[in-house]
Parts: C-alpha cells; structure tokens; sequence
C-alpha cells in the first residue's frame, strides 16, 4: 500500500476524486492533506472524508527553504511516499524536491507543453485552440514542465466560455489522476531520466 500525500490550496475536487477512488483500491490510500490556505475549501472536504489535513501558511515562514522544510517534516511524519500536487499554487524548491525523488506528480489544466502556469484554461480559449485537456506529470524545479505521465483531451465548444472548459477538463482530471498514482502504485510507472516508460497506456 503506497501512502499518498496531497498538497492543496483550494477547492479540492480532484482532492476528493482521489480519496474517493483510492477507497476502494488496497495500491495507494491519501493519509494526509497539507493546505497553504487557512480558508481553502479543501480543508471542509477533508474533514468529511476523515483524511488527516494539516494547515500550513506559508507566509507564517520566514523563507521558501524554511516552509518546504516544514512541509518534508510534516509528510514525512506520515510515511508519504508519492506526493500529489492538487490546485498547489505554490513552487517547489529543489530541497523539497530532493527530498521525494520521482515523488512528485502534478496536475495542470492544458495538454502541456501548451499553456504552462496560471489562467491556463484561459488561455487556451484566447488561443483558439479546438482540443484542449489535463496532464498529470511528475514534477521538477519549472512551472509545469515535468515529464508527462498521461493527458486526456476534450473539445473545445464554439459557445465555450472558460468556466465551462474548466468543468469539462475537471470531470477528466478526476478520472486520470487517481489512474496515475493507481499505476504509479502498481509499477507500471517507470521515470527514467525525463522519460517517462509506461508498461500500459493510462486513459
Ligand atoms: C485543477 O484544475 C488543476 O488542474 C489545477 O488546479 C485545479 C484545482 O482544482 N492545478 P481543485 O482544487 O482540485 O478543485
């Protein structure tokens, strides 16, 4: 059973997509949620489905090193061996990171490499694109730009504006991230420099 850790700073739907899914899976269960936002709603969801959250406000730190530290300690505590960056608005550093080799995924509203950072769905909409989507990726010291583990597309509508793509790429990202941290349990996830080695597609 691999012990999955969630970094989280907001609504938390996908938090709950994956507590909900990993319920009834004996690869990976969440034994804890850390959130950097005292009234993120996130923290509510935790508590009605009984998973251990922690609240950390950064700026509570003095620096970026000093918080991240902070963060290993309290994820370490739990014997959390995948981390899940969940609507995380916050960046790693390289001290975190080194602290969780290939521990890390994300996930990101846009079929990276296309529309990296904040606002991405709405960027999508100002480019005009047909297809847009969700990629889960491990994470490194950029903004989105880990190896790629697995996207899901779906189309853009003509009477799309950018709440409504949000939704629709949402009800994707709920499915595909609890596939990848099942697989990522299962082994059927090998990173290996920046490839990612897949022993079975994730859809
Ligand atoms: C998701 O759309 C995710 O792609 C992005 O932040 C959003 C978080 O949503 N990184 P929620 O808090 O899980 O509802």
């Amino acid at each position: 059973m691999m012990n999955v850790g969630v970094l989280a700073s907001g609504t938390g739907s996908n938090f709950q997509a994956l507590v909900q899914a990993l319920a009834a899976d004996d690869s990976a269960k969440v034994v804890a949620l850390v959130c950097n936002v005292p009234s993120a709603a996130v923290l509510e969801r935790a508590k009605e489905l009984e998973v251990p959250a922690v609240v950390m406000d950064h700026r509570q730190w003095p620096s970026r090193e000093a918080f991240d530290d902070a963060l290993v300690h309290e994820l370490k505590l739990r014997h959390v061996e995948l981390v899940c960056l969940a609507g995380y608005m916050r960046l790693l550093t390289p001290r975190f990171l080194n602290q969780f080799p290939q521990g890390v995924i994300n996930v990101h509203p846009a079929l990276l490499p296309a529309f990296p950072g904040i606002r991405a769905v709405r960027q999508a909409i100002a480019a005009g694109v047909r297809v847009a989507g969700c990629t889960i990726h491990y994470v490194d010291e950029g903004a989105d730009t880990g190896p790629i583990v697995a996207q899901a597309a779906v189309p853009v509508l003509p009477e799309d504006d950018e709440a409504s793509l949000s939704a629709r790429i949402q009800q994707q990202e709920h499915r595909l991230l609890p596939a990848v941290v099942k697989a990522i349990a299962s082994g059927t996830v090998r990173l290996e420099g920046r490839s990612v080695h897949l022993k079975e597609w994730i859809g």
